[in-house]
């Protein structure tokens, strides 16, 4: 049908400022609003409470939702999660236990390599869960069964609306799984699912630093090289605004785990090099702190993602805090998508970029 970019200068945009739309859309589907309770529209053809663990494949910011949604699994499920690049996956051919359950995760369902991923997870026997947004594709007609993403059509190259709608409903698999089997009580799951109903809200308000990111985005378009830090769920969150920011302005951006700082990238920081810090206020935050301090003592110029708590903690010189609201840190991943993907849009548009069509990308990799 007819997609247009409304009053947007381009498709990116207008997808950013869909989400809380989508999300909430998406999030309706899987949950008992009334009740708080997560309540999945379909059964699915396996039991969540009998599974050993998760096998998932995805690749690009796909896989980046799965590698948030394996701290999810992990920690309101207890149950393991083994996560790779589908293009690994699918070459590497891990031994994968008859009855299991695969994940593939991909917006346009069509991906060369997530296809065969899935189709080898088939092949040995297990039972394979679709997070698509295409329903029409071929992964979501191959897979034993689909969550959809209700993200409505994605036009810019470079992945946002249904990234946050994919996080969205594996964080809702995720309390599904904590329910069945018994590592989430009513009490829990009503309370995180308040807080995903929260998240729309949240992502309206984080989009209100719209202002402040495109003033910053002056600053990031002079850099080389930009670092982008965080621990836990923020961890995969870092490797995602990485990408993003290279995907578009072609700057050179690396994610990494916060701690794995002095384990290498502290070689890299001066003044010249930006460090993106997303940190909201949870349970590692103290942690993320003594890592910012770490780059201040050498001169690097801190960008912080987090919150007004934090901030104050922090008690640090900064280039720019982007203030994101108070939330309960699980659904942080969500919200925290919005000001990454706006500094990104916002550095490709102040180079001058085609921020919809960034040069040799392509929305959608049907071949190897
Ligand atoms: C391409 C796109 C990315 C996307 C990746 C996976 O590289 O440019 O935005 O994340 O493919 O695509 P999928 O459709 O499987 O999610």
């Amino acid at each position: 049908f007819l997609v247009d970019k409304g009053n947007y200068r381009h498709f990116m945009a207008k997808e950013i400022y869909e989400q809380p739309e989508v999300v909430g859309r998406t999030f309706a589907h899987y949950v008992d609003l009334a009740a708080g309770r997560v309540a999945l529209p379909e059964a699915l053809p396996f039991d969540l409470a009998n599974l050993s663990r998760i096998s998932i494949t995805a690749c690009g910011t796909a896989y980046y939702a799965g590698l948030v949604a394996k701290y999810w699994f992990e920690k309101l499920a207890r149950l393991p999660v083994e996560i790779d690049v589908a293009s690994e996956a699918r070459y590497r051919e891990p031994p994968l236990e008859k009855g299991g359950l695969t994940i593939v995760i991909s917006q346009s369902g069509e991906t060369a390599d997530t296809l065969a991923s899935l189709r080898y997870a088939k092949s040995q026997g297990q039972h394979t869960l679709a997070v698509v947004n295409v329903p029409t594709s071929t992964i979501a007609r191959e897979a034993s069964a689909v969550v959809p993403t209700l993200a409505g059509p994605e036009i810019g190259v470079a992945s946002t609306k249904a990234f946050s709608c994919q996080l969205t409903v594996l964080l809702c698999l995720a309390l599904a799984a904590g329910r069945a089997r018994g590592t989430l009580d009513e009490m829990q799951e009503k309370r995180l699912v308040d807080a995903l109903i929260k998240v729309p809200g949240l992502m309206a308000e984080a989009l209100k630093q719209e202002d402040e990111i495109e003033v910053l985005a002056r600053e990031i378009a002079k850099a080389r090289d930009v670092l982008y830090l965080g621990r836990g769920t923020a961890y995969p969150m870092a490797l995602e605004g990485a990408l993003k920011l290279k995907e578009i302005s072609y700057i050179h951006a690396e994610g990494y785990a916060a701690g794995e700082l002095k384990h290498g990238p502290i070689a890299l920081i001066d003044d010249a090099v930006p460090v993106i810090v997303i940190a909201p206020h949870d349970a590692t935050f103290e942690k993320t702190v003594s890592n910012m301090q770490e780059v201040a003592a050498r001169g690097g110029r801190i960008v912080l993602i987090g919150d007004a708590r934090g901030a104050d903690a922090a008690g640090l010189d900064t280039l720019a805090t982007l203030m994101m609201p108070d939330l309960d840190p699980v659904v942080a991943p969500i919200v925290y998508a919005v000001p990454m993907q706006l500094l990104a849009y916002h550095t490709a548009v102040v180079l001058g970029k085609d921020v919809d069509q960034p040069r040799n990308l392509a929305k959608s990799v049907t071949v190897e």
